[in-house]
């Protein structure tokens, strides 16, 4: 998310080259499993066959607040799941390197830069 646009499942961009180098973004674009604040992908399905793939928000023994990539949270009850995977890897695409081009990539840079510069 940028300025209140976006979605709400990773970080909030908004400043976020304030406090890292165009080269630090670049790493946390291509290479999001080595991120050192790196979440895993968690996968529940529920006794009654619904699936629901997101990051653990909160969980304890009997209960996990699960959100989805479209933003929404679920309070499930582990005593209602029938399967609880935890993934040790990010939710986000690992596949930028090859999807964007190298312009892609420096336009997006120049953009998370241009965006930390601006005033709130
Ligand atoms: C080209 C678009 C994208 C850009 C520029 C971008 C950029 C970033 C950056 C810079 C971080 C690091 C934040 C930090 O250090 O705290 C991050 C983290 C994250 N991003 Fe993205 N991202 C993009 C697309 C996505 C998409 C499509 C998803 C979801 C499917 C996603 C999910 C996440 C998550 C969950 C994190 C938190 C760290 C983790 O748990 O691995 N991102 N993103």
């Amino acid at each position: 998310m940028i300025r209140g646009q976006g979605g709400f499942i990773g970080a909030d961009l908004s400043s976020y080259a304030q406090t890292h180098s165009p080269q630090e973004i670049r790493e946390a674009i291509l290479n999001p499993n080595k991120n050192s604040s790196r979440q895993d992908v968690v996968i529940a399905v529920t006794r009654d066959g619904r699936k629901y793939v997101g990051v653990a928000r909160n969980e304890d023994n009997f209960s996990l607040q699960l959100q989805t990539l479209d933003g929404a949270f679920h309070l499930l009850m582990k005593s209602h799941l029938a399967t609880l995977r935890h993934e040790p890897r990010s939710l986000m695409p690992s596949d930028y390197g090859s999807k964007l081009t190298k312009n892609d990539l420096d336009d997006l840079i120049k953009f998370l830069v241009k965006s930390s510069q601006e005033q709130p």
